[in-house]
């Protein structure tokens, strides 16, 4: 392809992206930390400091500014807004709205999550996101933040409602006298729905029609709250796979897109915008979906290497949507070798740059993720960042990548390699 120096309208949004709870460290009050330190839990270590971003935001906010990127995604995190339920804290709102200031006056645009997969301690034990309640919960930590949010123009209500929409059982060891059974009654459950295959490729077992609803509910409770409190543009972010199908089982190929993706983009077509992320294809045959093809390069996380995979995301979510303006809000790799990062990122923009020559409406590109951070259940082993950091100091080294990146924004997708 030729150079896209024209294609990239101006202001278009080049940054990176984190989230509280893998970032911020000591969330204290949030259900991810209670099942980090749960007996039987999945995680191979706990998420302890984070990158001590809750205390080096500012750090992090100038380094974005120099590496020459013009946006930043960061959450705020419901567990410290209101650690005991009722209970909103004001010095915690104070704090976010600091960032936020911050951002403004560096010229950095704030993209703004408000849930990306951690809840309150004190939410997941009343039952959480299975709780009929769930919406009002969710809808009365909204509006607290909503009073925090002047001046801001991207919210994301929650982040991968199509993977939440899984991922939330996790929480349920935390209702429970014995969580070590639940775990290991949560891996048995997974072993099946692993031997029936239709797992993306997060390995996770296809979200219910029921876990969907609850999703939607919450999401569209957060919409209509922040339309009426701020000016901010509402959307969510959703995985998308890049799913295809082998000859023949285009069905199959129907069915693991709806449920575990048009509802989700369908429900976006009343939004503002909508986050795109992409990190993998996968195909869909006989026994559903399927992993990374044997023989095929794969990321420390085992998704196969496809820079193609997020020119898929956007043309599928644009057709699903019909037109609802995209942000891709995560796209990256986990790797320890910075120039694969370099290569995947410089092959993702390349088909962007094609989707914005076909009309597309694309805002930004918001890579994932800053700086190397916890990875759920794989904890700090896994590297998707932009810029390394000592686990001791938490000094920050921007990797190559990080600096090529900011070349590219710089140049507004000038400097993407034909
Ligand atoms: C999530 C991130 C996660 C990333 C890589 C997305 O599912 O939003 O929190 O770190 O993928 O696994």
């Amino acid at each position: 392809m030729t150079a896209t120096s024209n294609v990239f309208p101006d202001g278009f949004l080049w940054g990176a992206s984190s989230a509280p709870h893998q970032n911020e460290g000591h969330n204290v009050n949030s259900d991810m930390w209670a099942l980090e330190h749960l007996e039987g839990s999945p995680f191979s270590e706990p998420s302890g400091a984070g990158v001590d971003a809750y205390n080096r935001w500012k750090e992090d906010i100038d380094l974005v500014k120099s590496l020459g990127l013009t946006a930043f995604r960061f959450g705020i995190e419901w567990a410290r807004v209101e650690p005991s339920r009722g209970a909103f804290d004001a010095d915690e709102l104070a704090h976010y709205r600091q960032i936020i200031d911050y951002c403004l006056a560096q010229g950095v645009e704030p993209v703004i999550t408000l849930h990306h997969f951690s809840s309150p301690l004190w939410f997941a034990k009343e039952g959480g996101w299975g709780s009929p309640e769930a919406a009002d919960r969710f809808g009365d930590y909204v509006t607290a933040v909503s009073q925090i949010l002047h001046g801001v123009t991207w919210v994301a209500t929650i982040n991968e409602p199509n993977i939440f929409a899984v991922m939330y059982q996790m929480s349920l060891p935390l209702q429970y006298p014995d969580p070590a059974a639940v775990f290991a009654h949560l891996a048995e459950a997974h072993a099946v729905a692993d031997s029936e295959a239709g797992l993306n490729a997060f390995s996770m077992p296809a979200p219910t029609e029921e876990a969907a609803q609850i999703m939607l509910t919450a999401h569209e409770r957060a919409r209509t709250i922040l339309h009426e409190k701020t000016s901010a543009r509402v959307g969510w972010t959703i995985a998308i796979q890049g799913l295809v199908a082998r000859e023949g089982h285009e069905d199959q190929l129907d069915h693991y897109r709806r449920i575990w993706e048009d509802i989700y983009l369908e429900a976006s077509r009343d939004d503002d915008w909508v986050g795109i992320q992409s990190y993998t294809s996968q195909l869909v045959g006989p026994n559903g979906l399927e992993g990374a093809p044997a023989g095929e390069e794969v990321t420390q996380v085992g998704w196969a290497y496809r820079p193609d995979a997020l020119e898929m995301a956007l043309r599928r979510a644009w057709e699903v949507t019909g037109g609802t303006p995209m942000i891709v809000t995560e796209n990256g790799i986990a790797t320890d070798d910075d120039s694969r990062r370099i290569d995947y990122t410089s092959g993702a923009l390349a088909g962007l740059a094609r989707t914005l020559e076909d009309g597309l409406d694309v805002r930004g590109y918001l890579h994932w993720t800053f700086i190397d951070n916890f990875e759920w259940v794989h904890g700090y082993a896994i590297t998707f960042g932009l810029v390394a950091v000592d686990r001791t100091t938490f000094d920050r080294t921007p990797k190559p990548s990080a600096y090529w990146l900011g070349e590219v924004a710089r140049s507004n997708g000038a400097a993407i390699p034909a």
